[in-house]
């Protein structure tokens, strides 16, 4: 310590004398153990559609993305600017007598430095709805995640339950980028960049987490999880945090010398009262793999699969089974026609669809049992019925052995669903446990249940290392498993295997969880070869289209709600595990699309944004039922009350005494927006409404729009290095 004092009092220029031991003092007298990282400011996001406009960054297209400018005007196509003077922070103001530097529009690209004050928006992009109308709405958001979270924060502070994350591992082979940057093996500040990247998308998080109860779940490997476990701590000190181990790869990735890698690491982080709750856990979880033993019913597909399994090979098991139209109940099973009798000739008793056996591949097959033991396990309650889909439906039923296991007690019967069939519990198996903290389970096999159901799902189009969907899953259950209407985000959703898992858990329970995925649209490195040779560049269609938002997240998506491929066929294969049914069902579920934009702040202050805010209040309000939208062309309503929705939007002001007059007796109303500069005359009209609506309790917010909006994202404002958790940022933790 003495020595460091003597240098510095040995520095002659006084004012390196004074920074320096300053510097020292701030150091020393911070943190003393723990996580010390280069800050990295700024981090910077290309905005290659945004035309540049006063006060923007831009830099040269052709240049370095670091080596940024100030616009101070645009005109007749040509852009001047000047170098910021503060390089850590080049959007502050610049001097008035700053030289300037001409270049043509065309010339630069528009970027944003990450913590200025931004104003973003959700444009739609696409939806799926294959649910009734108040099936739960699942939002997948495109953009980085930083400006997704700094939104989200607007939206959900203190909402949400569970935060799955599976970041980029920084294992060196360009699996990220920093700055447009590939960060790879022989970059000397990769950890230190990754560190910054994640504190600062860390620290935004936080503010959305339930403070009394919720989980961050992150998934880590070999390369960072040391690192990432101080970096959580120091983020997270209020909380308790464990560590998993979890086998992914049970084949092992060799390491040469040393011992092949099977698993990787899982850290939870339980926030306030947060708890794991015991899980029904199946064979799957079984850690020693001579235990044969299954704990779980067996439900066989009915339609046969493998050897003779086409209508010629058995005509006497190629029969009708006639279900009625409610899908709910089979109202009898008909005699095989004879060999060459077209089945369309057969009639369907009145109010029943005839139910074929057909294969996968749309040709006639055979079931698994006659008509008469078919009957016979129906009225036992041994058959399920699937849902109605165009080749028919899928019908599963219990093999004589299963059969056997509930007659003999093994299984108990607690219940019938709705088509009748039973509902069993193993009692010694079905017990309900926390596991340990060592995962070896078939089920989270990456290759098998995350490669392969992708290729499935949208065959023919490559991502690399997804999750296998029951892993997430699982780490999901025993958070929410409680939370019916639990809100769990991903925002580094990749191929989109949360919000996956998250409508599993809901088909299982009835659940009424929402998920938010967040993903960027990064093309991958071949593609973007590819599509330079051809003189492409980011921000055209043509190239963004190959982005993986674009490209892998939203058809996968799309894919397990609808059942079918991109191509429109429907997938093959089953669900495994917790619930085994065939992919092409589908999921009673919806899914927004949104891409992010910034908005110009002088429109949002003349109050002329309602449009391109209208999306963010109907997720506000907790997107309930479909979104409501303004036709185009028409002109901003007075009022905005759209019919079925639970909110409303008062725009003018001197419209209180009609909004008051529509609002009597709403009982469904969760928010009321008023646009208003006053807080005085809010403050009043929030009475108000409140009165009309006779409700005092905090289910009712009453919003001042645009100004809570504008305020809440002036205070965004670099609060994510502002409220840094006690971690100093000094030079030195080099890779
Ligand atoms: C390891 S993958 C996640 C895979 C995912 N768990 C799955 O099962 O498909 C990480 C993803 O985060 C995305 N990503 C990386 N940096 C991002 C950023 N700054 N903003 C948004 N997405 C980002 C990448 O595009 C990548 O697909």
């Amino acid at each position: 310590m003495s020595a460091i004092h003597d240098l510095i009092g040995q520095i002659s220029d006084p004012r390196l004398r004074e920074r320096l031991a300053a510097e020292w003092k701030a150091a020393s007298t911070g943190k003393k153990f723990g996580l010390v990282f280069e800050d990295h400011l700024p981090e910077l996001l290309p905005l290659p559609k945004a035309k540049p406009r006063r006060g923007d960054l831009v830099c040269r297209r052709q240049g370095a993305l670091k080596d940024v400018w100030q616009v101070k005007s645009v005109k007749d196509g040509v852009v001047t600017c000047v170098k910021p003077q503060d390089e850590t922070h080049p959007s502050e103001p610049t001097r008035a007598t700053a030289e300037t530097v001409n270049f043509a529009v065309d010339e630069v690209l528009v970027v944003r430095e990450f913590g200025e004050p931004i104003f973003p928006s959700l444009v739609p992009v696409d939806a799926v709805a294959n649910g009734p109308a108040d099936a739960p709405w699942h939002t997948l958001i495109e953009a980085d995640n930083y400006h997704a979270l700094q939104l989200l924060d607007y939206l959900y502070a203190g909402k949400v339950d569970c935060i799955y994350i599976d970041p980029p591992y920084n294992t060196g082979a360009r699996d990220w980028k920093y700055n447009n940057d590939y960060v790879d093996g022989n970059d000397s500040w990769r950890h230190s960049k990754w560190l910054a990247m994640m504190e600062r998308r860390l620290l935004l998080a936080k503010q959305l987490l339930n403070p009394a109860d919720s989980m961050l779940i992150v998934t880590i490997d070999e390369k960072e999880y040391l690192r990432l476990g101080l970096l959580l701590e120091q983020t997270f000190p209020e909380a308790r945090i464990q560590m998993v181990s979890a086998v992914i790869n049970p084949a092992g990735v060799t390491r040469p010398g040393a011992f092949a890698r099977t698993d990787e690491y899982i850290f939870f982080v339980f926030i306030g009262s947060a708890f794991a709750k015991p899980a029904p856990l199946g064979d799957d979880w079984r850690i020693n793999p001579e235990d044969k033993r299954t704990t779980k019913i067996l439900w066989s597909m009915l339609v046969r699969t493998g050897t003779n399994a086409r209508r010629v090979d058995r005509p006497n098991l190629f029969y009708p089974i006639f279900v009625a139209q409610d899908g709910n109940t089979i109202h009898s099973v008909g005699q095989p026609p004879a060999l060459g009798v077209d089945r369309q000739q057969i009639d369907a008793p009145k109010g029943t669809v005839a139910i074929w056996p057909i294969r996968s591949d749309g040709s006639e097959g055979n079931w698994q049992t006659s008509p008469t033991s078919l009957w016979a396990a129906y009225q036992k309650g041994f058959v399920r019925l699937g849902k109605f889909t165009e080749k028919g439906m899928s019908i599963s039923y219990l093999k004589a052995g299963e059969q056997r296991k509930v007659h003999d007690g093994t299984y108990r019967v607690t219940g019938r669903r709705p088509d009748g069939s039973v509902i069993v519990e193993n009692p010694e198996t079905q017990k309900r446990v926390i596991p340990t903290t060592a995962w070896r389970v078939g089920a989270h096999d990456a290759s098998r249940h995350g490669s392969n159901l992708l290729k499935a799902l949208i065959p023919d189009r490559k991502f690399p290392f997804p999750k296998s969907l029951y892993a997430v899953e699982d780490c999901l259950r025993f958070f929410v498993s409680d939370k019916p209407g639990a809100l769990i985000l991903d925002f580094f959703a990749g191929s989109g295997t949360t919000a996956h898992a998250v409508m599993r858990l809901n088909r299982q329970d009835d659940g009424r969880r929402r998920c938010i995925s967040v993903t960027n649209n990064e093309v991958a490195v071949e593609e973007q070869k590819v599509l330079s040779e051809k003189g492409l560049r980011p921000g055209d269609p043509e190239w963004e289209r190959w982005g993986i938002c674009q490209h892998i997240t939203y058809p996968r998506l799309t894919a397990a709600i609808t059942g079918r491929t991109p191509d429109g066929e429907p997938i093959k294969g089953d669900y495994k595990f917790a619930d085994e049914f065939p992919m092409s069902e589908g999921f009673a579920a919806n899914l927004a699309y949104f891409k992010l934009d910034f908005l110009d702040k002088d429109r949002v202050t003349l109050k002329r944004a309602f449009r391109e805010i209208l999306p963010l209040l109907w997720l506000k309000a907790g997107a309930v039922g479909p979104r409501p939208e303004l036709a185009r062309g028409e002109p901003e309503p007075e009022i905005f009350a759209p019919s079925g929705s639970n909110f409303v939007v008062l725009l003018e002001e001197s419209r209180l005494a009609r909004l008051l007059k529509a609002l009597k007796g709403r009982t469904s109303l969760s928010h009321v927006f008023i646009v208003t500069d006053s807080d005085e005359s809010f403050k009043a009209m929030a009475t108000e409404v409140r009165e009309a609506v006779g409700r005092s309790d905090p289910g009712l917010h009453v919003v001042q729009l645009y100004r809570d909006y504008l305020v809440n994202f002036m205070i965004n404002k670099r609060q994510d290095v502002a409220g840094r958790a006690g971690l100093e940022a000094m030079p030195g933790a080099q890779a």
